[in-house]
């Protein structure tokens, strides 16, 4: 009989792709607490930096993220808490991130000097953890559309092989999709990839805009489309993938206990919806990757096959090469499958 620590360790060896994690919700702690005293930037005030990220709800979330944001501001910082966001996923057991940044965040701080110092953490990652990453713009959608039209012009000004797509965040109702069908259509035209975050506080219909209007190849979160069977049995019949995030449903929507049985992920994953396992905004979630995957199957019903299912998927429906998918396919597949044995042994 295996321990739960056992069973973290094992989790821990699973090869494992992140499709569902924002740079800036990454940022530890401590971290902004030493970025915001060097910048002279200050941040809500707090006896520990842990008690920095305490909030009820997603738009209270939303409220610390952008204040930490600010904390990060030269070159230097945008390469440390990216090295340092990967070096947390690669100790989780992730081999490729994609990874979604809030360049508009970080006021009066031009793209070009972000991207620079992402860039250099993403190499810096890539030596010392073999880490593989890829970045993906989000539009924050309470901006609005014409604020969207400018934010594509300065993404696609700072474009490079490693930027693969176009992701839309913050608080969904009153920006509803469709309000972004112009710019997404662009985005797709100039070749990046498509997600949006819906489903999480909006409704089951934002989730269908998202697809509908918007051409999303992923939806992130997607929790309120158990409200419609019909849209689940045909995002289910084309294969959408989303990329659910467990512990952040206890911080920013109304199911907050993940052993219920009416946890929309594990309705989703039931329903027969390709569900991968993300960590979103890990310390400010106060979890990391690896937890995910424990909680996932100690709390969420997930199967050692359910498991396998949802890691393969990861890869099929990431947007790196498919010269690349082919070989993780190949190379990870034995390896997973040795671990999901062992998984079932328990
Ligand atoms: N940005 C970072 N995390 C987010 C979330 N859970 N929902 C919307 N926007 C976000
Ligand atoms: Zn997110």
């Amino acid at each position: 009989m295996k321990t739960p620590a056992d069973k973290a360790a094992l989790l821990r060896k699973l090869p494992k792709i992140e499709l569902h994690i924002h740079l800036e919700g990454s940022i530890q702690p401590g971290t902004a607490m030493e970025l915001a005293k060097k910048n002279g930037v200050a941040l809500p005030p707090c006896n520990a930096p842990e008690d920095l990220y305490s909030y009820s709800d997603l738009d209270a979330f939303l409220g610390v993220y952008s204040a930490i944001s600010q904390s990060v501001v030269e070159v230097d910082d945008f390469r440390r808490i990216c090295y340092e966001m990967l070096e947390d996923a690669a100790k989780s057991g992730a081999r490729y991130v994609e990874f979604f940044i809030s360049p508009h965040a970080h006021e009066n701080v031009p793209f070009a000097r972000q991207f620079e110092g992402i860039r250099a953490g993403m190499r810096d990652a890539l030596t010392d953890f073999g880490i593989r990453s890829a970045i993906i713009p989000g539009m924050n959608r309470q901006q609005g559309a014409d604020a969207g039209e400018e934010y594509l012009d300065e993404v696609l000004a700072n474009r490079a092989d490693d930027l693969i797509g176009l992701g839309l965040d913050y608080f969904e109702a009153p920006f509803p999709p469709e309000l972004y069908t112009g710019v997404f259509a662009r985005a797709r035209k100039e070749g990046l990839r498509l997600s949006a975050h819906a489903g999480e506080a909006g409704p089951a219909a934002f989730v269908a805009g998202s697809i509908d209007a918007l051409h999303v190849d992923r939806i992130d979160h997607g929790y309120n489309i158990v409200d419609d069977p019909e849209l689940v049995t045909r995002c289910r019949d084309m294969g959408i993938m989303f990329t659910c995030c467990p512990s952040t449903t206890k911080y920013t929507t109304e199911h907050r206990d993940l052993t219920a049985p009416d946890h929309p992920i594990r309705v989703m994953k039931e329903s027969g919806l390709v569900v991968s396992i993300n960590s979103d905004d890990p310390p400010m979630f106060r979890t990391d990757l690896n937890t995910e995957f424990v909680v996932a199957m100690d709390d969420l019903g997930f199967s050692a096959q359910d498991i396998r299912a949802s890691v393969l998927a990861t890869i099929d429906h990431s947007w790196a090469d498919d010269t690349d998918k082919r070989q993780w396919r190949a190379e990870w597949t034995p390896e997973i499958d040795t671990i999901v044995a062992e998984l079932q042994r328990q």
